[in-house]
């Protein structure tokens, strides 16, 4: 498996991949609205404000992740993953994990601070995250599962509360997916 960024010729194998991996795991719908979302940001968000790795395998991207900017009125750089998907055939292989890993080792490397994601804690914190809670650093938009808001220092020091509201990327600005 090769882990890499994306090239932007690759926005709609990425956006397949997400709609053919959410429709295998939860619904034909929920594929639609995945496959968007990931198509949205990555058609809308300025390239500053985006990070999209692939895992390929054989000249297929089997795994992809993207990471937009959340800003804070302090300034301090941080960015959101979501979503993520590892297609069917490759899951529980550990190709999760690693995509992820490889991701937040270029975003360190780019001088970026803090991740955020929603999701299951249970996978997530194998790769680092921790839940937040909202008096520590607000999500962006009210979340319908507050235990899924996890976060994580790429600079080796706990997070400290953050004051003020957060602010994500136009195309994650939908109250249906928080
Ligand atoms: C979630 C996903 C990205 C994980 O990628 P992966 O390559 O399968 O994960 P890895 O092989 O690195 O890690 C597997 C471990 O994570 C756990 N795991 C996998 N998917 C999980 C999920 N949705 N929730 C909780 N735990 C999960 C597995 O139980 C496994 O644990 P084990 O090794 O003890 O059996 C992938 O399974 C996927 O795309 N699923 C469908 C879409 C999805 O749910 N996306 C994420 C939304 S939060």
């Amino acid at each position: 498996m090769d882990f890499s960024l994306y090239n932007p010729n690759d926005v709609t194998e990425i956006k397949n991949l997400f709609v053919r991996t959410f429709s295998d795991s939860e619904s034909e719908a929920e594929g639609e609205i995945v496959g968007s979302l990931a198509y949205d940001v990555m058609a809308t968000t300025e390239q500053n404000d985006m990070f999209v790795f692939i895992a390929k395998k054989d000249g297929e991207i089997a795994g992809s992740i993207i990471f937009s900017r959340l800003t804070f009125e302090n300034g301090i750089n941080a960015f959101l993953l979501s979503p993520v998907a590892v297609s069917t055939a490759f899951q529980g292989q550990g190709v999760g994990q690693a995509l992820i890993n490889f991701g937040l080792n270029t975003l360190k490397e780019h001088g970026v601070a803090l991740v955020f994601t929603y999701g299951d804690p249970n996978f997530y914190s194998r790769v680092g995250f921790a839940p937040v809670s909202k008096e520590v650093v607000k999500a962006p938009l009210p979340l319908s599962h507050p235990e899924g808001w996890l976060g994580q220092s790429l600079t080796g020091s706990v997070i400290e509360p953050i004051q003020g509201e957060s602010h994500c990327v136009a195309a994650m600005n939908k109250p249906e997916i928080w």
